[in-house]
């Protein structure tokens, strides 16, 4: 049995102009110990499957059809009690822009602890050892366990999130923009720092990100969102090697290629729909080169064009006719 199976996860968040369809019917699977990578553009909708994911979702935010089966369990389903063990414990959020989000007044050991006190039920001498072994596992010294954050640079900020993710064991690790605000050296570190971990505890992460190089170098499978949809999903070195929807062709022709060069491709010039009055067709059809007549009256399925490789476009033919 998968860890994660999503199937037809649609959030929708109540808004003065109307519903607004974040993430509208998205399918995807995750093993034990496995990375996955979530890429696309600002505003498709990442980090609200990641908080419907976790049931973390905002107000006026609610999850309004398909599964989340977690371990066994519909996370859609679970509330109270059940919901607050299984968060943290077993699946762990890395925020977007979680650095800066530490609690300025408290020193950093006591914000990993804590957790590890409520979860774990273990005493204070107990959980402070394990925050150590955190720190050193994050490669931070230990002996700064009772500094304050304000005292860590934005790079060690963000291994202590890491740190405060790990604290209770969890299987699942959701990374949300984990090196975005981070310079390009640091940002390597934690890359590694993140990869390493991974293997060495078996993790299962979801890995969200508008930069390419990073998924790359840290799944093993990618998901390109447009839209509040899934348009493309294959392993990493598919979707570099032969991507095949024309929004992911124009994500990956934008990317520098290995000589440093950025090619800004004519097809993904304008922006994503507005997601309250979404076109009847494909999504992207407004941007894309290829747009026919049938993309504006016909959404298309996602469906498996390659083995292991699925993208929705009407002119990309399934494998199995
Ligand atoms: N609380 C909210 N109320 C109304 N709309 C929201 C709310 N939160 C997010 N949205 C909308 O939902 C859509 C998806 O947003 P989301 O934050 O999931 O995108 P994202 O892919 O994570 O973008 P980014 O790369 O900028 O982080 C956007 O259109 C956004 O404006
Ligand atoms: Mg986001």
């Amino acid at each position: 049995m998968a860890l994660l199976e999503v199937q037809g996860l649609r959030t929708y968040f109540k808004t003065q102009e109307g519903t607004l369809k974040a993430v509208d019917g998205i399918d995807f699977m995750l093993e034990k110990g496995q990375a996955m990578g979530l890429a696309g553009e600002s505003g498709c909708g990442k980090t609200t499957a990641a908080l419907s994911i976790m049931k973390l979702l905002p107000a006026n935010g609610y999850i309004a059809g398909g599964r989340i089966n977690f371990m066994g369990q519909d996370m859609a389903k679970v509330t109270g009690d059940k919901l607050r063990a299984i968060r943290w414990r077993d699946i762990s959020i890395i925020f977007q822009g979680a650095m800066n989000a530490l609690n300025p007044v408290k020193r950093v050991g006591e914000q990993i602890t804590e957790p590890i006190i409520l979860h774990e039920k273990v005493d204070e001498a107990v959980a402070m050892k394990r925050a150590k072994e955190l720190f050193e596992m994050v490669g931070i010294n230990p002996n700064r366990i009772r500094e304050y954050p304000h005292e860590f640079s934005g790079g060690m900020r963000q291994r202590v999130m890491i740190a405060m993710a790990l604290a209770c064991k969890p299987r699942l690790v959701i990374a949300d923009e984990p090196t975005t605000a981070l310079d390009v050296m640091i940002q390597a570190q934690i890359i590694s720092l993140l990869k390493n971990l991974q293997k060495e505890l078996d993790l299962a992460m979801i890995v969200i990100s508008h930069d390419l190089s990073v998924l790359a170098e840290t799944c093993e499978q990618l998901s390109i969102m447009y839209a509040g949809k899934i348009v493309e999903r294959a392993s990493s070195a598919e979707v570099f090697e032969d991507p095949q929807q024309p929004y992911t062709k124009g994500l990956i022709a934008a990317f520098p290629n290995i000589h440093g060069k950025k090619i800004m491709p004519a097809s993904i010039a304008g922006n994503p729909p507005n997601l309250i009055r979404a076109p009847l067709g494909c999504r992207f059809a407004e941007r894309c080169f290829m747009a026919k007549e049938v993309c504006l009256k016909e959404e298309p399925k996602l469906v498996e064009v390659k083995p292991g490789h699925w993208a929705a476009c009407h002119f990309v033919p399934p494998l199995r006719g």
